[in-house]
């Protein structure tokens, strides 16, 4: 990343502009978890209600961490784990702060190989919808074709590793300049055919169910797992608890604003999330389709909505092509976590950016196999995706997230936070109640609601 990033005095690379962060942060948040994985767990945990805990996890423990996790990187410099050491011994703490650094890239290495294996679904709906394989199809015809897909690990593999190379070229250039282009253009455009697949299902007759599941509350539908799942998904959906807030916060120029940063990228992914969950839910309803279909949720209703509406495979397949980059954007930032640590191992980045991504790519032959040759094989109930999804979104996250607020809010000194923050006395007063208290608590308490 040197041609573009200024250098400071620490000799520490720099984004080059605030806008250049903003668009990272967002192209990291905004990502599959908006379009594929909402719509799917509110689908499973019963809509409005569960959408009301996940907007209520967002603004108490997900913005706060957020500003934590900024913070933390732009004032220790460094890989997560390099960062958080570093700080710890600024503060005159215990080193071992630097696991929760090495709990977080963990995460973010082991969502990285599943998280790709949907991504490529998502590259392969690009030549579908090309194709023109989903004009007047049904229900059926469209449940058929992802069925296929999944059936295949011939498929699911090459699909992997051809968005694992994507990932791993750009991670190994450098990602500024072609990150900060891309999301540019594709953040507002995904927004658009958003808003077009909203029109479209404005005309089923299923719009008024769909809109109705989704913000009106139902609270004897809201499990405690929902609020565990409601929690995990807050981490991530902002990309918090691994460590990529952090890795990025740590290119961040003095000068810029983490609160004011912070609150654009709450505000981007949450309203993109709600965009896709109503795009989503009337073709579900006007289709028959269950809500709580799972994983394969978008896949099996968007199709629908293209083969039927006029111009279908021309929006099909921007759609889809807009879904693959908002997904690349994010698997870019998975990478970087343990791209930054290699190479404060000693590494070149080329070199990093190639261990890790083919470490990744090998374990996420585990994920693509868990859908067809592996399927039978489960653990506590649950097939291995699920699994690793389960054990990183839902346990990794937020123990790593909690790790993070106890770490700013406690070891940090107050006058550190303070600096780096640099926001006026009562906002700065409130993320410290929010970061000491509502945060590790609130996590703390879903923890063992779910345990007993
Ligand atoms: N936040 C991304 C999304 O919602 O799709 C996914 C993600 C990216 C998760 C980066 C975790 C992460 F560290």
């Amino acid at each position: 990343m040197s041609n573009a990033k200024g250098v400071s005095a620490s000799g520490h690379e720099h984004w080059g502009s605030r806008l250049a962060f903003v668009l990272a942060a967002a192209g990291s948040a905004v990502g599959l978890g908006n379009v594929w994985k909402f719509p799917y767990i509110t689908g499973e945990n019963g809509g409005g209600a569960f959408v009301l805990v996940y907007l209520g996890c967002i603004a108490l423990i997900g913005l706060p961490i957020l500003i934590a996790e900024i913070l933390l990187g732009r004032r220790g410099e460094r890989s997560p784990i390099g960062a958080l050491g570093n700080l710890a011994r600024r503060e005159g703490r215990s080193p071992a702060w630097g696991l929760v650094g090495g709990l977080g890239m963990l995460g973010s290495f082991i969502i990285l190989s599943f998280y790709s294996i949907i991504a490529g679904w998502a590259l392969s709906y690009i030549f579908a919808s090309g194709m023109g394989t989903f004009t007047g199809a049904d229900a059926d015809a469209v449940g058929a074709v992802f069925s296929e897909l999944l059936a295949s690990p011939a498929r699911l593999v090459g699909w992997h590793t051809a968005f694992m190379v994507m990932t791993t070229l750009v991670v190994a250039r450098g990602v500024r300049h072609g990150l900060e282009r891309a999301v540019k253009l594709l953040m507002p455009g995904l927004v658009i055919l958003l808003i077009v697949l909203i029109g479209y299902a404005a005309t089923t007759n299923g719009f008024g169910a769909g809109i109705d599941f989704l913000f009106t509350p139902d609270f004897s539908r809201l499990s405690t797992s929902a609020v565990l799942v409601a929690l995990g998904h807050a981490f991530f959906t902002l990309s918090l608890g691994m460590g990529i807030m952090i890795a990025y916060g740590s290119y961040l120029s003095p000068q810029t604003s983490i609160a004011g940063t912070a609150v654009t990228v709450v505000i981007l992914d949450t309203v993109i999330a709600l965009l896709a969950g109503t795009a989503i839910f009337p073709i579900v309803f006007a289709n028959d389709l269950t809500p709580g279909a799972g994983p394969g949720l978008i896949f099996q209703t968007l199709p629908l909505a293209f083969g039927a509406m006029p111009g279908g495979v021309v929006f099909g397949t921007l759609f889809f092509v807009l879904l693959t980059f908002a997904a690349w954007t994010s698997t870019i930032s998975l990478l970087e976590p343990t791209v930054e640590w290699l190479q404060e191992r000693g590494r070149n980045r080329v070199t990093a950016a190639l261990t890790a991504g083919l470490g990744v790519w090998a374990l996420g032959l585990v994920s693509a196999l868990s859908f067809n040759e592996w399927s039978e094989i489960t653990l506590f109930g649950k097939g291995l995706f699920d699994l690793l999804d389960f054990l990183t979104a839902n346990i990794m996250l937020p123990v790593t997230g909690l790790g993070v607020a106890l770490f700013a809010g406690w070891a940090m000194s107050i006058a550190s936070t303070r600096e780096e923050l640099d926001v006026s006395p009562a906002i700065h007063r409130l993320w410290l109640v929010a970061i000491r208290f509502v945060a590790p608590v609130a996590v703390v308490v879903v923890f063992l609601y779910n345990l007993i």
